[in-house]
């Protein structure tokens, strides 16, 4: 048995300072995770937090961990937040925050198969439902497990390293992978990082679909969230920072949708988010503290009154 460190969360006091919580409010913890988060804003006064998590075991440990009956938990992926909250009728909310990847639960407990570290079954699927890396590796071809590792992993070897798992198949362990990574990319002691950590990472983006469901529920917290309604939103790594600079760059006029030499009745649909805020990241005396906070970003950004641009609920 792997020791399971609880989740430190990250950036929370920012992001509560971006939530800016008045007391009696409603807002979306849309990762709930080990409810750091929920906790945090449940403390500021939030009169009513609903806790989303797509792993069935954070909506189960969920009320262990915070036994308060202001928190309702919903076990959803937050791509479908308005849908779910719409059906509870308590659209629309006050704030959301979102702090994207997986928790240090889940990165800890080795039968999980999201650690490179600790040995176990080739596994990273977050809603315990769906195509395991084990399914993925064993029978997709070697051109689709390069461009996953290439365009999520950002590795710019990953042709080498998807020859080498089609090479060593069947895989059925993660620590299998992992030495197979780090043989076909040459490792050695004072590497600054496991050179399996960005392999890794890309199956797992992959298999969660995890860029996707970022875009969607960004879109999900424009639908949810009133006029003056809050959004902080934490990345862990570039690709998902660039997504949300991106969304709040257009939803806010910033980039425009339409070109400035056209009619102003093409220029695009109002801004539906405004006071969209420097990214932050986190402080010395936090990144002593956990380290595993390096490449945190946080953005937050205020819901103006225009509609959603987009009014499709992601399926
Ligand atoms: C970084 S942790 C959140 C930690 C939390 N803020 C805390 O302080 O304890 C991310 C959590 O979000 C969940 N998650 C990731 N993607 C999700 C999605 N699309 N919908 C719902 N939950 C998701 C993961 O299962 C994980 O429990």
């Amino acid at each position: 048995m792997t020791a399971i460190v609880p989740h430190v969360p990250v950036l929370i006091n920012e992001v509560v300072a971006g939530l800016a919580v008045v007391p009696g409010e409603t807002h979306v913890d849309g990762t709930f995770g080990a409810g750091g988060y929920t906790q945090a804003l449940l403390g500021a006064g939030a009169g009513r937090v609903i806790g989303f998590d797509r792993d069935p075991d954070a909506i189960a440990n969920g009320p262990a961990l915070v036994p308060d009956p202001r928190l309702i938990l919903v076990h959803e992926r937050f791509s479908q937040m308005d849908r779910a909250l719409e059906e509870r009728d308590l659209l629309p909310v006050d704030g959301v925050a979102l702090d994207i990847g997986v928790s240090s639960m889940q990165l800890d407990q080795a039968e999980r198969g999201f650690s490179f570290s600790n040995d176990g079954p080739l596994d990273m699927r977050m809603s315990q439902s769906g195509q395991s890396a084990a399914e993925f590796l064993n029978h997709a071809d070697e051109a689709e497990i390069a461009r996953v590792i290439r365009d999520y992993g950002e590795e710019p070897r990953a042709r080498s390293v998807a020859r080498a798992i089609v090479a060593a198949r069947p895989l059925t362990r993660t620590a299998e992978l992992a030495a197979l990574v780090r043989k076909a990319l040459g490792h050695h002691a004072g590497m600054k990082s496991d050179p399996a950590t960005r392999t890794f990472q890309a199956i797992r983006i992959h298999l969660n679909a995890e860029l996707d469901e970022l875009e969607q529920g960004l879109r999900a917290a424009e639908r949810s969230l009133r006029t003056g309604g809050r959004l902080a939103v934490v990345t862990f790594h570039s690709l998902e920072d660039r997504i949300v600079k991106r969304f709040l760059r257009t939803r806010s006029g910033a980039t425009p949708a339409g070109s400035r030499h056209r009619p102003l009745a093409l220029a695009g649909p109002s801004p539906s988010f405004e006071q969209v805020a420097k990214p932050l990241s986190p402080s010395d005396s936090e990144l002593a503290r956990n380290p595993r906070a390096r490449s945190a970003r946080l953005r937050t950004a205020v819901r103006t009154g225009a509609p959603a641009w987009d009014q499709e609920k992601a399926a």
